[in-house]
């Protein structure tokens, strides 16, 4: 199959090369034609690298996330699904087409930032004791399942999943596309578990950006873990040779949390009350006591029970989360409030030493937890980047299919 541009012709210059594009936008999907050069390389995220990407990656805007349960019964299935995944993700976060049998909403998009990031969940290395794809003995020590944590309620229609994948762009129809092509790929082989769909980023990996507000109007990410500090990255997201297994290493953990906000009590509450629930000012974003959002500050000095002060690194024997949520409005409830919240993303090296921990203490001390409930959780185990040529599974299942 030839590498077929989704946007290249539209993007070309000249009436007749325009002309052109419409006439053999039929080529295009059949897989006749080349992209022309000009295909907007800045709107690519590079696919391949020592890392997913989509982790360390500046936040794009927009959302897809989908768990997976897998239908088919042998490792080799299996493999042959993620091989097919793979050659589509290159595709499409290239900005290319995802095969000749493209669903087409896509089409006259750029690749918008795409990234596409896979993680293995506990349920496919074992589930009910069986070991379905020899993989019971390559489960990390590290994807050992969340407990329960008080104050949750977590719904098993919105949790768990054997394969995640988290597609992000900063064209919401881009995500979706991205999505519904593995779901298509993977027609009878897997089923959707649960989705989420979220908009408005609600962390900056780049503090050269403004920082985004979440849905309770605080600028969100403001400490987070800059997509360029390596050291930082190292120390606290990506999984070390010494930590094992091998297959991880170069991967990360991520811990996803379904967070309903109480939009309805948070909006009754003041300001001050506000503040002093999250321990910085709403407008500039600045610890309580100082005036700008970058202030140096202690968190001893925040309420006892403010939600920076219980996060704050110096509160957790300096352990760090590489956050990257998501703002959710899902409609309204059956009883007329807004089905809204925080679509919670961390990307870490432990989560039994780094997520776990944290939300104990949340759970238990944070006075935020009277506005929000956590509704929704998963954990998954995402493998190193891809090479060219390789897929998602091969350090995990081998090379082949
Ligand atoms: C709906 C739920 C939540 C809301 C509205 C929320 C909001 C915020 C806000 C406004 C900040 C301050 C700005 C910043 O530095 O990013 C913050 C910081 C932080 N939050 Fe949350 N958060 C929520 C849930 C969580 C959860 C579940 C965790 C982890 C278990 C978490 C961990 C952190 C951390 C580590 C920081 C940085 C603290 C620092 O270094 O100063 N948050 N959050």
């Amino acid at each position: 199959m030839g590498r077929l541009s989704r946007r290249g012709l539209l993007t070309a210059s000249g009436a007749g090369v325009v002309a052109g594009a419409a006439a053999t936008a039929g080529a295009f999907l059949l897989g006749e034609a080349e992209p022309p050069a000009s295909a907007a390389p800045a709107q690519v995220v590079d696919f391949h690298g020592p890392h997913q990407a989509g982790i360390a990656t500046p936040v794009q805007d927009r959302l897809h996330f989908a768990a997976f349960d897998v239908a088919v019964g042998t490792r080799e299935e299996l493999i042959a699904l993620l091989v097919s995944w793979t050659r589509a993700a290159e595709s499409m976060t290239a900005g290319r087409v995802s095969a000749a049998d493209d669903s087409g909403e896509a089409l006259d998009l750029p690749a918008s930032r795409l990234t596409m990031t896979v993680g293995f969940g506990p349920t496919l290395f074992e589930r009910a004791g069986e070991d379905r794809f020899g993989l019971a003995a390559s489960r990390p020590p590290a994807l050992a399942d969340l407990p329960p944590f008080p104050g949750e309620k977590l719904d098993p229609a919105r949790g768990g999943g054997d394969i995640a994948v988290q597609a992000c762009a900063d064209d919401p129809q881009v995500a979706v596309h991205a999505i519904r092509t593995l779901a298509r790929i993977g027609l009878g082989r897997v089923s959707m578990r649960w989705s989420q769909l979220g908009y408005g980023k609600t962390s900056s990996t780049t503090p050269a950006q403004l920082t985004p507000r979440n849905l309770m109007g605080f600028k969100d990410g403001t400490d987070n873990i800059p997509h360029d500090d390596h050291t930082a990255l190292d120390q606290h997201v990506w999984v070390g040779a010494a930590d094992g297994p091998a297959w991880m290493t170069g991967g990360s953990y991520l811990v996803a949390r379904r967070i309903r906000m109480h939009l309805e009590a948070w909006d009754q509450a003041s300001r001050e009350d506000q503040e002093a629930t999250i321990g910085r000012t709403k407008t500039e974003g600045a610890p309580l006591g100082g005036k700008g959002e970058r202030d140096r500050f202690s968190p001893a000095a925040l309420p006892a029970d403010s939600h920076v002060r219980l996060a704050h690194p110096l509160s957790n024997g300096g352990v760090r989360l590489l956050r990257r949520g998501y703002s959710f409005v899902d409609g309204s409830d059956t009883q007329g409030r807004i089905d809204a919240g925080l679509f919670f993303l961390a990307y870490q090296r432990d989560p039994r030493r780094q997520y776990v921990p944290v939300q104990r203490r949340l759970a238990t001390d944070d006075r935020l937890s009277t506005y929000i409930r956590h509704v929704g959780s998963g954990l998954w185990a995402c493998p190193p980047g891809v090479s060219p040529g390789g897929h998602w599974g091969d350090t995990l299942l081998g090379e082949k299919a």
